[in-house]
This record gives structure tokens, sequence and C-alpha cells, in this order.
């Protein structure tokens, strides 16, 4: 009991960071970011959007995609202006189905199949005969040459698709519509997930400018006053996940080490959906290793288990005396009775886990808001779409107050529904009165 109550005290404290940790990752963010616009090595890679704030007065019906990882979303969006607008049709597909016989995140499959299954599916939906603009949401690192113009750098996330990095996403998904004879679908634009969250945002709220993903991966765009290309401001999407100024346990070390990239997305790696079951997992397996958890039952745990991201929030979401639920999580999922004080342990070590990650997401919020605002004395709004901090219990909150204590104010994060949808109508809603060759 001795033994598991000290390490799960210093568990806490090489992961939990004081303000002085959090200001000081803040200010490195800060440097990053400064260089990353500069051109100079940086892991930040400031990326262009080509597009700046919406009035709010788009206008029009739009396809929209919302291609992040796990799902494809299309939808059909009505942006009606005044900030108002209607989800007109909706329907999400996976691209991994083991029952359906495909996995699209795979090597064995290339991008000529994926666009075209994104294509069948948006054929479903398009209405038919006129002319229809279509906005991408594309969630991953792209070199922006344009507003629809967006070369894939590098997957995350763990796809391993290959023979899609270095090609255009929207003239591949251009040509597999105009294969299905969907000609009138007209890709024209395409932007991050962090950019849509922010559009979506701003559509409806004029001081959002700062916009950002707390999912299954991490990232963040913002407003940027004075972009390196001159024409005024521009919504930069910064590939935040890719931040490495960082703390790492020997927990990030080994998970980074056994993932697909090593090296890459390490603060992605630390604070997003996709790594943080396998966080708290690999704790808790050094737990059951040191005999500090689960004696006896050593040899048949964790080895063949997965937690999920989804775990840790059932076992933060359990307020009662006894941790029932964590007690019926532990039997379901391991097959085994617990002592209280296990079930303490392993509330705690998930919610160290998650802390951590609304700590350095808080940071890096705060070095955004320095950047853009070195006296943090103007209005800002930051928008936050995702599971992680839409579903895990608290998460909202510890970012909110993490980053008013850190930065002596108060500053609003709202949340946004829909962002990638509704940002990409928007989005294409800019592009089409923006590049008249569109004529639609
Ligand atoms: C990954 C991608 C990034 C995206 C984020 C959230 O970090 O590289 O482009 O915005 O996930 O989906």
């Amino acid at each position: 009991m001795h033994d598991l109550l000290n390490a799960v005290r210093k568990l806490r404290m090489e992961f939990v960071m004081s303000g002085v940790q959090i200001l000081e990752a803040a200010s490195l963010f800060q440097r990053d970011m400064a260089a990353g616009l500069k051109g100079l090595d940086s892991p930040l890679k400031m990326l262009p959007s080509f597009l700046a704030r919406p009035t709010g007065e788009e206008k029009g019906t739009f396809l929209a995609i919302d291609f992040g990882g796990t799902n494809v979303r299309v939808m059909l969006v009505g942006l009606k202006g005044l900030g108002s607008y209607e989800i007109m049709a909706h329907r999400a597909f996976p691209l991994k189905d083991p029952a359906g016989g495909f996995d699209f995140t795979s090597e064995n499959t290339d991008a000529g199949q994926l666009f075209d299954f994104i294509a069948e599916n948006i054929a479903e939906m398009a209405p038919p005969g006129s002319a229809c603009p279509l906005g991408h949401t594309f969630s991953f690192p792209t070199l922006q040459l344009g507003v629809n113009r967006a070369v894939l750098i590098k997957w995350t996330k763990e796809i391993r698709m290959p023979g899609m990095e270095g090609r255009d996403v929207n003239q591949k998904l251009a040509e597999s519509l105009k294969k299905l004879g969907l000609g009138h679908v007209v890709p024209v634009a395409v932007i991050n997930d962090t950019v849509g969250a922010l559009l979506a945002a701003a559509y409806q709220n004029p001081g959002a400018d700062i916009g950002s993903i707390c999912g299954t991966g991490h990232n963040t765009c913002y407003i940027e006053p004075c972009p390196p290309a001159d024409g005024g401001e521009m919504i930069i999407n910064i590939e935040s996940g890719n931040f490495d100024k960082l703390r790492f346990t020997k927990y990030d070390i080994s998970l980074d080490e056994a993932s697909e990239r090593p090296g890459e997305q390490r603060l992605e790696k630390m604070v997003s959906g996709q790594y943080l079951g396998r966080l708290a997992q690999a704790i808790i397996q050094d737990f059951i290793d040191r005999g500090l958890i689960f004696k006896g039952n050593e040899h048949r745990l964790f080895k063949t288990f997965t937690l999920r991201t989804e775990d840790i929030s059932l076992l933060l979401a359990d307020q009662s005396r006894g941790l029932s639920n964590v007690a019926g999580w532990i039997r379901s999922a391991l097959g085994i009775d617990s002592l209280l004080e296990e079930r303490v342990a392993l509330r705690t070590i998930a919610s160290i886990v998650v802390t951590r990650s609304a700590q350095l997401v808080a940071s890096t919020f705060a070095g955004i808001l320095k950047h853009i605002d070195p006296e943090l004395s103007g209005v800002h709004v930051i928008a936050v779409d995702g599971s992680l901090y839409e579903l895990t219990p608290g998460y909202s909150r510890m970012l909110q107050a993490t980053l008013n204590n850190v930065a002596e104010r108060d500053f609003s994060i709202i949340g946004v529904k829909n962002g990638s949808g509704v940002g990409a109508a928007v989005a294409a809603a800019i592009a089409v009165q923006e590049v008249p060759k569109y004529n639609l």
C-alpha cells in the first residue's frame, strides 16, 4: 500500500506541470512559432491557409467532406448569412471496416482506391444537376499552395497508406469525382480541421481567432496579423502536434519508439486521444510489472488488452465512493476482482495523464496568445472541437482554468460543433467569391 502510494506520488510529479513549467513551455512554443514563420528551423511548420476571417455573411449550399483519420463524413451545408447555418444532410463512414473487408489506413491500399471510395459516398448526397462547390477538411499536415491546392506533407495519426505523400489532395478527389460522372461537384477549397473549427466559430463570433482540435489528433491554428506573405491577416495552421521542447517521461519515450514515426508529433503523442489510452496502459502495465497492483494476476493482464481513451473517460466519470464502475470495468476488461486502493490508483493514473494533456494544450494556447497580443490585453476567443475536449470528464474545465491561471486573466474557450463541416462550407463560400474561375 505504502509502495503504491509512493509510486503514484512520483508519477504525479513526473507528469503534472507546475505553473512555472507551463509558462516555460509557452515561451518555447512562442519562440518556435516565430522561427517557423520566418522559415527557420522549427518543429512548428506554420502552414498558410490562404484564408482570412469570414464576414459571417457567406451564403449558399455547399458539400463538405471531413476527412479526419478514422471516419470520413460528408455533409450538405446551407449557409444563411448572419452566422446561421443548417446541416441539410449528413453521413459518416469508417475508413476501416474489417467486416466490410477494407482498410484505407493500411499499407495495402492506395490513394486512388481511397478517393474513389470517398467519391462514391459523396455521390449519394450530391444534389443532381447544377454545379455544387465542395469544401474539403483534410486533417493532416499539407503544404498549401492556394486555397484549393494542398499537398500532403506526411500522414499522421498512424495512417500508413503509401503513395499519397507529396500529392495534391483535391486534385485526387476531383479525378475520382469525374470518374464517377460527378464533374458538377467541384472541390474549391481544402482546409485543415483546425481551420474548419476556427472558420465555423468566427462565422458566428467575430472575436474567434484561435481554432484547435483536441480529439484523436491535436493541433491548433490562429489568425496571424502579419503573415510572411503580404496581403493582410491569414489563418496559419501551426501543426502544433509536432512541438517537441517537452519534458518526456520514460512512458512517452517508449510510446514514441513504438509508434509509426518515432521522433515526430511528440506533443500530439502526449495529449491526444489517439495516444492517451496507450500511455495510461503503459503506466498501468508498469505498475503491474513492479508488483504494485493486481498481484498474482500478472500473467493474464494487459498483454492482449487495448485500453482506449474512452476507457479513461469511464474511469474518470466514476464519482462513487467505492469506485464501483471502475471495479466493473476492471472485471470486464481483465476478468479479475480488485481492491479499492487499486481502483483508486487506476483512476488517479487516468487523471494524471489527462491533466498533463490539458496543461500542455493550455501552455500552447498561452504561447499563441502572447505571440498575437504580447500585452494580453485584447479580446480573444479560442474555439475547440474534438472528442477529447467534448467527452473527457473535466477536460474543458481544466484547460480553461490552466490558461486563465498562467495568463492571469480570463480568456474564453468555447466548444465548437460541426467545425469541420461548417468550416469547410465557409471556406468553399469564400473561395467561390474570391476565385472567379470557379464560375459557379
Ligand atoms: C494531426 C494532423 C493535423 C490535424 C490534427 C487534428 O495532428 O497532423 O493536421 O489538425 O491531427 O486532427
